[in-house]
């Protein structure tokens, strides 16, 4: 399982990158392998550009922040347009578990794709959502890439 990160943040640097070290530090326990992480600013072009090209190099890209209301947070419209089908059952998933942690959890639109082979999941920019949310997503990662991959 090779999965690759990427940081949607326009004011989070690599050295700061709280929710990508988390998410790092999830995969490597649970023996998956990180082969990409990179961060981009909240840009919907260049997010795009970076979806497109970290799924070439891995079964599931995880992306972190961008979800929520701000005039600034364009990750899920970036990720929907990349896509070519949405997986709402986990986005679904996420969310309703993540109401059990912050009602704050209703705010964020993440959403859930396949590009090609590649599943792309939204992620809320915090390291504690991130770590949430991973383990929700960890049972059903290998049988969804199996899937994609029939
Ligand atoms: N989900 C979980 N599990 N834990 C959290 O702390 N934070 C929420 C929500 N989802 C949160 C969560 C908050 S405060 C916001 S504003 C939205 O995600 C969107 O966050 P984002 O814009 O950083 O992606």
């Amino acid at each position: 399982m090779r999965l690759a990160v990427l940081t949607i943040s326009s004011s989070r640097s690599a050295g700061d990158d709280a929710s990508g070290d988390a998410l790092a530090e999830a995969i490597a326990a649970a023996g998956f392998e990180l082969t990409a992480r990179e961060l981009v600013a909240d840009d919907r072009a260049s997010i795009e550009a970076k979806l497109k090209s970290l799924a070439g190099g891995a079964d599931c890209v995880l992306t972190t922040g961008g979800t929520g209301i701000t005039a600034d947070d364009v990750t899920p419209e970036a990720t929907l347009a990349v896509c070519d089908r949405e997986v709402p059952g986990i986005a679904e998933a996420l969310r309703a578990s993540s109401l059990s942690e912050t009602p704050m959890a209703m705010l964020s639109r993440a959403v859930a794709g396949t590009l090609g082979t590649t599943l792309i999941v939204n992620l809320p920019g915090s390291p504690k959502a991130c770590r949430h949310c991973f383990a929700v997503l960890e049972p059903v990662l290998e049988h969804a890439v199996a899937q994609l991959n029939r």
